[in-house]
C-alpha cells in the first residue's frame, strides 16, 4: 500500500466525521434566513484549513458572504497551486422529497455506490469535493511530501452567481497569484471511467414579467376582451424555440464555435448508453436540438430553459380570474464564442419586439458567466491525467460539461491562469436535487488522486 492509501485508511473515519460537521451547517446562500449559518460555515472552513497545516488563514469580508483563504508557501521559487471551491449550498427544497433530513448527513449504500454514499445537501456540490482538497493537503503536510506552494480560496456565493467574486479577485490579485488553479466542483463519467472536465458552459439568467390589467379581473366579465398575461407569456416562451428546438432569438448563434467533425467523432467515443440515460430519468424519449446527440446537446450546444413560471391562482379548487401579472425565470447556457452580456441584451430585445401592444413586458438580468474551455496539451492537464491514471489504473477522458462555474473564465481574465477541473462527482449524485449524495469511494479516491496532481505538476513545471 502506498503512503496516501495507508494514511487514508488510518484516518478515513475522522475525515468523514469532519466532513459531517461541515455538512450539518445549512449554508444556503440564496436564503437570508440562513445568513448566520453561512457565516459560521466560513469560520469552520478556516479552522479546518489551519488544522490541516495552512500557515496563514483568514476570513475575508466582501460586499456579500466572506471568502475563506489559507496558504502554505514553502519556497517562492516553486510553483503555486490555487485551490478554489465553495462552502455555500443550494436550498434543500422540496424538503419532503428527501429520504433523510438534508442537513443530517448519513451514509447509505446505493446501486452505484455499494460501499456507501454520503447523503446531505452539499455532499457532492461542493463541500465534499472541496474538503477532499483540505484532506489531501493534510496528508502532504503530515507525510512531508508537499512539493509546491498552496493557496486555498473557498467562497460562499457560488450558488448565487458569485456576485462579490469579481471584486474580490481584483482587490486581492497579488495575494491570489498562482501558476495553476485546481477545482473539484464537477463530475466524471463513472467510477470505472474517470474523465477530466475541459469545458464549462456560460450562463445568462433572465426574469420576465408580463403585466396586463392593473388588477386581477373576473374572467367572465373581462375574459376575451383583455390580454391575459399568462396566456401572453406562454406564447412568448413558445416562440423562443422552433420545431427543431433551435433558439429563435436573432443573432443567438452568431458567434457559436462549431466543433469539427473530427472533434465530434472523438467526443462520441465516450461511453454512453441512451437506454440507461432514459431509464435513470424515467423518460420515454430524449429531446433537443435537431442534428446533435444527447451528449452534444448537453455540453457543446447552447440552450434556453424556463426555470420557473408563476402567476394567477394556484391554490386549492378553482378560481375564475385573469391575473394582472405573469412571471418567468429563463436561463440560457452558453458556449464558447457567446458573450453573456450580449446574449442577455438580444434576449430582452427579442421578447419586447414579439410582445403584443396589449401588455407591458419587463425583462431583467439576474446573473451571467462566460463559458470556458481548456486545452489538453497543457502541463496542468497532463499532470491531472497522470494522477488519474495512477489511482484508477485507466486513462481519464477529456469531457466538456454542461454546467457553469462562472468564476473560471474570470480567473483566466484577471489572474491569467488556467483552471484544471478534477471533478470526482457523478451525474447521479443528484446535486441541487433532493437526496444529493457523494460516494465514499469518490471522496476517498479524490483524496488519493489530488496529491499526485501536485507531484506531477511540480515535476512537469521544473
Ligand atoms: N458545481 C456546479 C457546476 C457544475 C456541476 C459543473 C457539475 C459541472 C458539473 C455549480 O455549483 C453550479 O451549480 N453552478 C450553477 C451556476 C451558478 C451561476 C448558479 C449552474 O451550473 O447552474
Ligand atoms: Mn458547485
Ligand atoms: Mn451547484
Amino acid at each position: 500500500m502506498n503512503n496516501a492509501k495507508q494514511y487514508i485508511e488510518n484516518h478515513k473515519d475522522r475525515f468523514l466525521s469532519e466532513l459531517f460537521t461541515i455538512l450539518k451547517h445549512p449554508s444556503i446562500s440564496a436564503d437570508t434566513a440562513f445568513t448566520q449559518d453561512v457565516l459560521d460555515t466560513a469560520e469552520l472552513i478556516k479552522k479546518n484549513l489551519s488544522d490541516a497545516g495552512c500557515d496563514a488563514t483568514e476570513v475575508f469580508d466582501t460586499p456579500g458572504y466572506p471568502v475563506v483563504y489559507g496558504e502554505k508557501i514553502i519556497d517562492p521559487n516553486l510553483p503555486t497551486v490555487l485551490v478554489y471551491g465553495h462552502y455555500d449550498v443550494q436550498p434543500a427544497d422540496p424538503i419532503h422529497l428527501w429520504n433523510s433530513p438534508p442537513f443530517e448527513p448519513i451514509i447509505l449504500p446505493t446501486d452505484t455506490h455499494p460501499d456507501g454514499a454520503i447523503f446531505a445537501r452539499g455532499a457532492s456540490d461542493d463541500k465534499g469535493q472541496m474538503f477532499m482538497h483540505i484532506k489531501a493537503f493534510e496528508f502532504m503536510v503530515q507525510n512531508e511530501s508537499l512539493p509546491c506552494n498552496v493557496k486555498f480560496m473557498i467562497e460562499g456565493e457560488e450558488e448565487i452567481g458569485s456576485p462579490s467574486l469579481e471584486w474580490f479577485v481584483k482587490e486581492y490579485k497579488d495575494k491570489l497569484k498562482n501558476d495553476i488553479i485546481l477545482i473539484s466542483d464537477t463530475g466524471m463519467i463513472s467510477n470505472s471511467q474517470p474523465s477530466i472536465t475541459t469545458g464549462l458552459r456560460g450562463l445568462s439568467y433572465m426574469e420576465v414579467t408580463v403585466t396586463g390589467p392593473n388588477r386581477d379581473l373576473h374572467s367572465g366579465l373581462y375574459g376575451g376582451a383583455v390580454a391575459n398575461p399568462i396566456n401572453i407569456l406562454s406564447q412568448l416562451i413558445s416562440k423562443l424555440q422552433d420545431e427543431n428546438n433551435k433558439i429563435t432569438i436573432p443573432g443567438f448563434y452568431n458567434n457559436v464555435e462549431e466543433l469539427s467533425m473530427e472533434e465530434r467523432a472523438e467526443m462520441a467515443k465516450a461511453p454512453f448508453s441512451i437506454d440507461d440515460y432514459k431509464n435513470a430519468l424515467e423518460i420515454t424519449d430524449v429531446h433537443g436540438e435537431k442534428g446533435y446527440s444527447t451528449n452534444e446537446r448537453n455540453s457543446i450546444r447552447p440552450t434556453l430553459d424556463v426555470n420557473g413560471i408563476w402567476g394567477g391562482y394556484t391554490g386549492e379548487g378553482a378560481k375564475t380570474v385573469i391575473p394582472s401579472k405573469a412571471h418567468a425565470k429563463i436561463s440560457m447556457r452558453l458556449v464558447p464564442g457567446q458573450n453573456h452580456e450580449e446574449i442577455s441584451e438580444l434576449f430582452a430585445q427579442y421578447i419586447k419586439k414579439i410582445a403584443p401592444q396589449s401588455v407591458k413586458v419587463d425583462v431583467t438580468s439576474h446573473h451571467g458567466g462566460h463559458p470556458y474551455v481548456t486545452p489538453i496539451d497543457s502541463i496542468g492537464y497532463q499532470a491531472a491525467k497522470k494522477a488519474y491514471q495512477a489511482t484508477f489504473s485507466t486513462s481519464p477522458i477529456p469531457q466538456r460539461s454542461g454546467g457553469s462555474i462562472p468564476i473560471v473564465a474570470l480567473f483566466e481574465n484577471e489572474l491569467k491562469s488556467k483552471s484544471i477541473l478534477m471533478g470526482f462527482g457523478l451525474d447521479s449524485d443528484a446535486i441541487h436535487s433532493p437526496n444529493e449524495h457523494f460516494g465514499v469511494f469518490n471522496f476517498l479516491k479524490g483524496i488519493e488522486t489530488i496529491p499526485l496532481f501536485y507531484k506531477y505538476y511540480t515535476e512537469l513545471s521544473l
